[in-house]
């Protein structure tokens, strides 16, 4: 297969913008340069696992549009996305001189993204900011539609805005490096997009669970551009989640942030935390008769073939309850949860009685 690029753009009116998905583009800095234009300071915000590594060549590559440029390196990691982190960022901008017309490029996976992201749409007021995106995780998700934040101790992603970048620059080559628990924690949220919304792309991964997980190129770009697509066209629609239809996006994402939040943001990756919610919201969907068994089983062996976690150390039920009606979609702390109904479609589901949240818990 040809290993052209392709473009994928979020029609999001004076905010629109296109992601770019190829292969070996963050060397030379054309792409990027030429999409972000002539700019007085480029600030690269970089994960410090790749800070010497991809973060050093995009920062080579702006050299030509820039006229300055500038590379702050974040700890890597989830616990970064913390407001001392940010508070870091923001000081640090001070210090460099950074401008109004200064533009961040966070370079690493959804962590670097998210708090780099914050730091763009909250120093001074608002600057510009691109992504580069160089885990699994962030290339199918996260880069893309402007969520932007960081965690508070007792809840995920709390505080933040949504500020969309200028442009999203995917590299696929930066995958080769990816550990490879987190690449495989990065399948959970392209499960969730075949579970969710796509029946046909569900097939399609079940049916490439091999070459998906021997990363094969031709597969991965055609796995990425997908999920970038269904991005694009829900961020499109719903950019700030008011209608019901990015919250599907959200799919195991309630159990999921909870356990993450229970366990310190640490034990267990995003995506395996998403993967571990993926089969506690399937469960209690099939509880509540929205899905058969054999769907149940159909997500559990997908789940099970890309090698992602089956279970949570068992937590607290009351405490997982607690901490799930604090996320952003519970609406006056009543639970929501996003639940498949059929292979490719799921719905925000209002209701959900303690009682049974909690029998999918024990
Ligand atoms: P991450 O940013 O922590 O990156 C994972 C690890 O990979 C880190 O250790 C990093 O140093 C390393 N790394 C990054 N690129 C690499 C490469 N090419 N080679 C080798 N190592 C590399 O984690 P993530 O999974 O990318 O992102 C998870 C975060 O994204 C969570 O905080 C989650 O809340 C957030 N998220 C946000 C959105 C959104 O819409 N904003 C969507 C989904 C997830
Ligand atoms: N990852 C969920 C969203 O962007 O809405």
């Amino acid at each position: 297969m040809a290993s052209e690029s392709i473009t994928v753009r979020v029609s999001l009116a004076e905010r629109a913008y296109e992601i770019h998905i190829g292969s070996g583009t963050i060397d030379g800095g054309t792409i990027l340069g030429e999409r972000l234009g002539r700019v007085p300071h480029a600030i690269v915000i970089a994960d410090s696992r790749i800070a010497d590594s991809y973060a050093s060549r995009v920062a080579h590559g702006l050299a030509g549009t820039a006229d300055r440029v500038d590379t702050l390196v974040v700890p890597s990691g989830e616990s970064s996305k913390c407001v001392a982190e940010l508070n870091r960022l923001w000081n640090e901008l001070l210090r460099l001189g950074a401008g109004r017309d200064a533009c961040v490029v966070a370079v690493g996976g959804g962590v670097i993204g998210d708090l780099g992201g914050f730091a763009a749409a909250s120093y001074a007021r608002g600057i510009p900011f691109a992504q580069v995106p160089t885990t699994l995780l962030s290339q199918v998700d996260s880069s893309v539609g402007g969520k932007v934040g960081i965690n508070l101790p007792g809840a995920k992603n709390m505080v933040g805005a949504f500020w969309q970048p200028r442009f999203v620059l995917i590299d696929t080559s930066t995958l080769a490096t990816l550990p490879r628990r987190e690449f495989i924690a990065g399948l959970a949220e392209v499960v969730k997009y075949g579970v969710a919304l796509d029946a046909a792309f569900l097939d399609f991964l079940e049916a490439n669970t091999g070459p998906l997980l021997d990363r094969e190129p031709s597969v991965l770009r055609r796995v990425i551009a997908r999920c970038c697509e269904w991005k694009a066209a829900i961020v499109a629609e719903d950019e700030r989640e008011t209608t019901g239809l990015r919250a599907v996006l959200n799919y195991g994402h309630t159990f999921g942030h909870a356990v993450e939040s229970l366990t310190g943001y640490g034990e267990y990756l995003h995506g395996e935390a998403v993967a571990i919610g993926m089969r506690l919201a399937a469960r209690l969907a099939a509880i509540l008769g929205r899905i058969d068994s054999a769907f149940l089983d159909r997500q559990d062996r997908l789940l099970d073939a890309l090698g992602l976690p089956r279970a949570a150390r068992r937590l607290e039920p009351d405490a997982m309850l607690a901490a799930m009606r604090g996320d952003k979609k519970a609406s006056r702390g009543r639970l929501r949860f996003v639940l498949p109904s059929r292979s490719g479609r799921a719905e925000l589901v209002d209701g959900v009685t303690d009682d049974q949240a909690r029998s999918v818990l024990g």
